[in-house]
């Protein structure tokens, strides 16, 4: 009987080598702690977020579901359909364990309404160390100029100069971050954080429109509906030269046993004040009364912040810890980059998703797949652009 009493249904989106070998981490805590894991594991955040949330809607809510750092819960906290953990919070000192960006996207009307799991970064550039080699590019491009330069020779030497995944929200993510590491962060927030629609159709914005649209003649015939892992691999097997994507593509270098600094490299951006945007995943609690259900929810809570989870689970899943009082001197090379940018707060972004709701992000993540698919115009893509941040 005591075994029924933590017994917890979890719904996430972590279907990639990289990523079941990192929820099984949380699995094999939560189960050390006494709990059961059910394991509901749907693929695409966009489907496993809807199928959360109409399973609560539903009425048959599962005990805990992921979700990314962001607005993407705000909407159902509003509707009183998720419990909070502030037992677990208040007991476990969340306030002074979490950075600030964290705590502001949990931590709604004083209330903590998820646990976050890592950070992660949105946009990092990966390479094969092979491919740069074949293509004799000597160092890692410190501007957008030399990046377009390292693109040209991986075409010459008959490579993918750029894998990317042909999946609408790849395609925001690599709008995002070519946004925040060409256009700069100070256009990034006016655009994102203070949602100002003249910013969108300014000369600089349409100047990093057209820079974006430029990389689309670096990725090859087969990147339509490709799915991100699949674009690593191209990187992982030599294939392709780089690929802008969030860190949890170093989960699938390193299960396919590949060093951070051996077979493939990593750079946050470009030159040494590049901005880091922060992003990661929470688990959110459905709202229940049944004590047992509550009880494995505060178990979930307290064992997925505990160091040693921590540790195990960001190690696989290519994040960096959620509290800054754990040894990570034994992570890998990139996630040591990482946590030396996290000390300068003064290169924080938050990801998009921290600063517009799902819906104006979906709108703009519609004009961003359209936009990189046809032959629209940057003047009409700006345009678009500017309607939807206004929200
Ligand atoms: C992100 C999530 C990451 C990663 C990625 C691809 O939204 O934060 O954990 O797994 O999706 O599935």
């Amino acid at each position: 009987m005591a075994q029924a009493q933590t017994k917890a249904e979890v719904i996430h989106w972590w279907t990639s080598g990289g990523e079941s070998a990192a929820v099984k981490e949380l699995a094999n805590a939560y189960k050390a702690a006494g709990g059961v894991w059910v394991d509901s594991a749907i693929a695409g955040g966009e489907a496993a977020r809807a199928a959360a949330i109409n399973r609560i809607v539903g009425g048959t809510p599962s005990t805990a579901a992921q979700f990314n750092t962001s607005k993407q819960f705000l909407d159902i906290i509003d509707a009183g359909l998720l419990n909070n953990v502030d037992e677990v919070a208040v007991k476990d000192g969340w306030d002074k364990m979490f950075p600030a960006p964290i705590l502001n996207a949990i931590k709604i009307k004083g209330h903590y309404y998820a646990v976050p799991v890592n950070i992660h970064m949105g946009a990092w550039f990966w390479y094969s160390k092979a491919a740069f080699t074949k293509a004799g590019i000597a160092a890692e491009p410190k501007t957008p100029d030399e990046f377009f330069a390292a693109l040209d020779k991986l075409k010459a030497a008959g490579l993918v100069p750029l894998a990317q995944g042909g999946q609408p929200w790849q395609e925001k993510l690599l709008f995002d971050g070519w946004l925040a590491h060409a256009g700069g962060s100070e256009l990034y927030l006016k655009f994102y954080r203070d949602r100002d629609a003249a910013t969108a159709q300014s000369p600089a914005f349409k100047a990093i429109l057209t820079s974006f649209k430029r990389l689309k003649g670096y990725v090859d015939a087969g990147s339509p509906g490709r799915n991100w892992n699949d674009a690593t691999s191209l990187v992982i097997n030599g294939k392709a030269g780089m690929q802008l994507m969030g860190d949890w593509a170093k989960g699938e270098f390193q299960n396919a046993k590949q060093t951070a600094g051996k077979e493939y490299g990593c750079f946050p951006g470009f030159g040494p004040k590049s901005p880091y945007i922060i992003a990661g995943d929470v688990f959110v609690f459905p709202k229940t009364s049944d004590p047992a259900q509550i009880k494995a929810q505060h178990l979930l809570a307290s064992t997925f912040t505990t160091p040693a989870t921590q540790v195990a689970f960001n190690n696989k899943k290519g994040s960096i810890p959620i509290r800054t009082d754990v040894d990570a001197k034994g992570m890998d090379a990139c996630a040591q980059i990482g946590l030396q940018v996290m000390k300068d707060s003064s290169r924080h972004l938050p990801n998009s998703e921290m600063l517009v709701t799902p819906d104006v992000a979906g709108a703009l993540q519609d004009i961003i797949t359209k936009f990189w698919n046809t032959n629209q115009s940057v003047d009409d893509a700006a345009k678009a652009m500017a309607a939807a941040i206004k929200g």
